[in-house]
C-alpha cells in the first residue's frame, strides 16, 4: 500500500493547475444512464472514485471509453443489468447516484444499500423519499435498495435537510418523469448546478439553477451531448490552504474563486494575503497568521470538505479557533493524528478547539477519510522532520496526484511503494 513521505519546512512557490471536480464528475457519469445516445465528458480527473463509477457503469452494460486529454465517452445503448453490487458500492457511497437515472429510464434499479462510513452514519432516506414522491416503489431487502416504476410522475417534494447527492438523484429522475416536478430545499452546491447544466445540454427542462428550488418539466427522452467538468473547488481550496501555510507566492490557477468565497473570506480575516481573479488565486503565507473560527454549512457556507485542511492552518495561527462541524457527526478523525504531531486541539461535541501557534513535528500518521488524509499531507508541509502518511488510497480516491502537484511547487514529498 502506497505511503507518502514529506519532509517539512520547504517553501512553496509557483503555479499549480486544478483538475476536474470529483463531486461533479460522479453525477455526470451517472447521468449517462438517462439516454441511449453518447455523452462525452472532458476534464475528467484521474481519481479512484471515477474508476469505481466507470466500473459500476460498465457492470450495468454502459460502453465507456477513456479519450486522450482527460476525456471519457459513455453510451448506455442497452443495459445488461440494473444492479450495482455490494463489492463496488462499499468502496464508494456515491454509487447511490445510479438509483434515480436507472429507475427513471429503465423502470428498475437495485443498489446495495451503502453503509455508514468513517465520517458518519450517512443515511439515504432522502433519496428514497424523493423517488417515492415521484411514484417509484422502493423496498429494501437483503441489504439492497430496489426501486421500480412503470413511469415516474412529476411531484412536489421538499428535502427535510440539504443533501447534495439526494438533490442530484431526484433531479436526474425528474427529468424523465411525466409533468412538472418542484424540488424544495435543494443543495446549491456548484456541482448540483453543473449537473443541471449537463442535463439541460441533454435536452432536459430545468429552472432555478443555483437556487434552493428546482423546477423540472419532464421530457420523453434525452439526447447526447458534450460537457466540460468544472474545476475541483475542494482541490483548489486544499492547495490555497497549502499556500497559506507555506507559500512564498503560490498561484492556484484554473479554479473558480467565486465558488470558494467562504474559504477566501476566512483566510483574509486571518490575515492571509490573497488576490483572486476570475480563474486563479494568488496566495502566500502571512508574517503573522491570526486565529479564526469556522462553522461548516451547505453551500455557500464553509464546506465540510475543507474543514480538516483549515484546522491544520489554525494550528499555526496566533490564538484560539473554534471549528464547528454541522454536516457530518464524525468528521474529526484527523484531530487525533494532528495531536500526535504536536497540535493542541480539544474536541467537545461538534466543536474542535484549536490553540495555536504550535510547532508541529513529523510523525507516521494515518487517516480513514479522503479530506482527513489531505489535511495530514498539509500538516507534513510545515512539520519539523519527516511525516509519513499511510493509507494513501484514501487521498487517491479524490485528488489527482496531490503529491506531484505539491512537489512541483517545491515541497519535499515522495510516494513510497509498500
Ligand atoms: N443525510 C440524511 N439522509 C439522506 C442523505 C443525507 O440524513 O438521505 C444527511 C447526511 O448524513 C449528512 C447531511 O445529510 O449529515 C448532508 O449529506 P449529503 O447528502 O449532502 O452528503 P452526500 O451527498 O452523501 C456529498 C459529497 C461529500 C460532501 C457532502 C456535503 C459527493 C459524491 N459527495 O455527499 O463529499 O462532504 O456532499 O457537502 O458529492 C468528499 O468529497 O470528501 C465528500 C465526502
Amino acid at each position: 500500500m502506497d505511503r507518502i513521505r514529506i519532509t517539512g519546512g520547504r517553501p512553496l512557490r509557483g503555479c499549480v493547475h486544478v483538475s476536474g471536480a470529483k463531486n461533479a464528475v460522479l453525477p455526470a457519469l451517472a447521468a449517462s444512464l438517462l439516454t441511449d445516445a453518447e455523452i462525452r465528458l472532458d476534464r475528467v480527473p484521474a481519481v479512484r472514485d471515477v474508476e469505481t463509477m466507470l466500473r459500476v457503469l460498465g457492470h450495468l452494460g454502459v460502453d465507456t471509453e477513456r479519450q486522450a486529454g482527460a476525456g471519457v465517452t459513455l453510451r448506455a445503448r442497452s443495459l445488461t443489468d440494473c444492479e450495482a453490487p455490494w463489492d463496488l458500492v462499499r468502496t464508494m457511497r456515491a454509487s447511490i447516484l445510479i438509483l434515480g437515472p436507472l429507475v427513471a429510464r429503465h423502470g428498475r434499479a437495485r443498489v446495495s444499500r451503502p453503509g455508514g462510513c468513517a465520517i458518519g452514519e450517512r443515511p439515504v432516506d432522502f433519496h428514497v423519499e424523493a423517488l417515492r414522491a415521484l411514484g417509484a416503489q422502493v423496498s429494501q431487502e437483503h441489504g439492497y435498495l430496489e426501486a421500480r416504476s412503470d413511469g415516474l410522475r412529476g411531484a412536489a417534494f421538499t428535502f427535510e435537510r440539504v443533501s447534495v447527492t439526494g438533490t442530484e438523484n431526484a433531479l436526474m429522475a425528474a427529468c424523465l418523469a411525466r409533468g412538472e416536478t418542484v424540488l424544495g430545499n435543494c443543495a446549491r452546491e456548484p456541482e448540483v448546478t453543473d449537473l443541471a447544466q449537463l442535463l439541460i445540454g441533454m435536452g432536459a427542462r430545468i429552472e432555478g439553477l443555483g437556487t434552493a428550488t428546482l423546477r423540472i418539466t419532464g421530457v420523453e427522452s434525452l439526447h447526447g451531448t458534450r460537457h466540460v467538468i468544472p474545476p475541483d473547488r475542494i482541490e483548489a481550496g486544499t492547495l490555497i490552504v497549502a499556500g497559506a501555510l507555506a507559500g512564498e507566492d503560490v498561484e492556484v490557477e484554473g479554479c473558480r474563486p467565486a465558488d470558494l468565497q467562504a474559504l477566501l473570506e476566512r483566510l483574509r480575516y486571518c490575515g492571509v494575503p490573497l488576490t483572486a481573479t476570475d480563474s486563479a488565486v494568488l496566495v502566500r503565507r502571512p508574517s503573522v497568521l491570526g486565529a479564526g473560527g469556522v462553522t461548516t454549512a451547505p453551500h455557500p457556507g464553509f464546506a465540510t470538505d475543507l474543514q480538516a485542511q483549515f484546522m491544520v492552518l489554525m494550528t499555526q495561527a496566533r490564538g484560539a479557533s473554534v471549528i464547528r462541524e454541522t454536516i457530518f457527526e464524525n468528521r474529526f478523525m484527523h484531530v487525533q493524528e494532528l495531536r500526535r504531531m504536536g497540535a493542541r486541539i480539544r474536541v467537545e461535541g461538534h466543536d474542535a478547539l484549536v490553540e495555536g501557534p504550535t510547532d508541529l513535528s513529523g510523525a507516521p500518521v494515518t487517516a480513514t477519510d479522503l479530506r482527513a488524509s489531505a489535511s495530514l499531507v498539509l500538516a507534513g508541509l510545515v512539520a519539523a522532520g519527516e511525516t509519513i502518511v499511510h493509507r494513501v488510497y484514501h487521498l487517491d480516491r479524490g485528488y489527482e496526484r496531490l503529491d506531484d502537484k505539491l512537489r512541483l511547487l517545491g515541497a519535499s514529498i515522495e510516494r513510497l511503494g509498500s
